[in-house]
């Protein structure tokens, strides 16, 4: 995913840097960019840096982790360039640097998100990465099992997706609490500011059932690529076959995401059938290839994939459900949009002992960008 990050100080270029290392691509941003080259050089991978300007425009994603009271000016002047684009904020209102503004906002009671609705209109907030001092989240990314939890809101339920797949990616545990106004629950002051807690703690604390609000997000995930993780509850029924399974599926989704035609129509039976969203059906390897160069002349993808549940049916037969959040671009446009969509496949195994997708249905869960 293409992600900037505006404010690359301890808690951005950390989280920026951890991101890079799983293979996004990400920009790190400050108004002195030159001052960024031991960063950039310490992330690896295909960081680069920018002002926040072109780090708003690089990503699809952005981290926005400035000092609170720059956010009044910060948000008006920067609204319309972030407008649709998912922003995950990690700034708390903190008395000895923000001043009167802090203590205004922490008097409220209305909490932190209620504010940036207003600063940042249009735009799809997620407050995230605020509750966990920066040194410990070094030590603690990608720990062993159960990892530090993240507290996650935002009004915008695609950008949570997205927002959880990328707290994952950085080596914790994504917590869904709610709408944006619910980020008061995780504010400077609370039970679960500042503790380090795991994820399960931090559900229990906040009185979160393990599905979250919104049934989403909230099971146990394995990581199995870059571009998929699978959850417990689809490991634990695990036939013998299931890593076989696994394999084509992720094999896939990496496909997909690096828009490879070839590598896509190898995964498929001999008489494979698709249908896809709003087109008749597909039949056959002739149309199946045909589908897929429109698709991929069309449209890139970027997508995090969450094996939802994983079955075989008998010797032959195998069924796979699956999530993904990510970011659909139209090619006319270039212009990456945050979507979801759901999709299933059906597996056979054929001579050869190998698992290929026999047939495969999938459709947006919201309304998709014009092509
Ligand atoms: N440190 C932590 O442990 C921690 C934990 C959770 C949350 N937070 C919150 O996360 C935010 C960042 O904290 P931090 O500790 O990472 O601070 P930091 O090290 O001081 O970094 C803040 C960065 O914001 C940039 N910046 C400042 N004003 C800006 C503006 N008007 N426009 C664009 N960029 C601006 C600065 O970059 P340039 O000067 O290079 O442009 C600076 O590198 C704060 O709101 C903090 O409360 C911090």
């Amino acid at each position: 995913m293409k992600i900037g990050i505006v404010g690359a100080g301890k808690i951005g270029g950390l989280i920026g840097t951890l991101w890079s290392r799983s293979g996004h691509d990400v920009m790190f941003a400050s108004r002195h960019p030159e001052s960024l080259s031991e960063l950039v050089e310490a992330a690896g991978g295909a960081a680069t840096t920018g002002t926040p300007d072109q780090a708003i425009a690089f990503g699809d994603v952005i981290l926005l982790s400035i000092p609170f009271k720059e956010l009044p000016a910060f948000g008006p002047a920067n609204h319309l360039a972030l407008e649709r684009k998912v922003v995950l904020d990690t700034s708390n209102p903190t008395l000895s640097r923000d001043g009167a503004l802090a203590e205004e906002v922490l008097g409220s009671g209305r909490g932190t998100g209620a504010y940036l609705r207003e600063w940042l209109p249009g735009v799809r907030v997620v407050r995230a990465f605020n509750t966990v001092w920066d040194k410990v989240l070094a030590n603690e990314a990608h720990r062993v099992e159960p990892r530090v939890g993240i507290p996650l809101a935002s009004d915008d339920d695609e950008a949570l997706q997205i927002a959880s797949a990328l707290v994952v990616d950085a080596g914790f545990d994504p917590v869904i609490v709610g709408a944006l106004d619910r980020s008061r629950e995780f504010d400077r002051g609370t039970e679960v500011y500042d503790t380090g807690m795991t994820g399960s703690a931090i559900r229990e604390a906040l009185g979160l059932s393990r599905d979250g609000p919104s049934g989403m997000s909230e099971k146990q995930q394995i990581r199995v690529s870059d571009e998929v993780q699978i959850t417990e509850a689809a490991r634990a029924g695990n036939t013998p076959e299931a890593a076989d399974i696994e394999e084509p599926i992720v094999s896939y989704f990496k496909a997909l995401n690096s828009g490879n035609l070839e590598a896509v129509l190898q995964l498929y039976t001999q008489d494979p059938v698709m249908l896809p969203f709003m087109l008749p059906t597909v039949v056959g390897t002739d149309a199946v290839r045909r589908n897929y160069e429109n698709t991929f002349h069309t449209i890139r993808f970027n997508m995090h994939t969450t094996i939802e549940e994983l079955v075989q049916m008998s010797p032959e037969w195998a069924f796979v459900r699956t999530d993904s959040a990510g970011i659909f671009t139209p090619i006319r446009t270039g212009q990456g949009t945050p979507s979801t969509f759901h999709e299933l496949f059906l597996l056979q195994k054929e001579s050869d002992g190998k698992w290929r997708i026999a047939r495969y249905s999938f459709s947006p869960t919201a309304k998709l960008p014009d092509l």
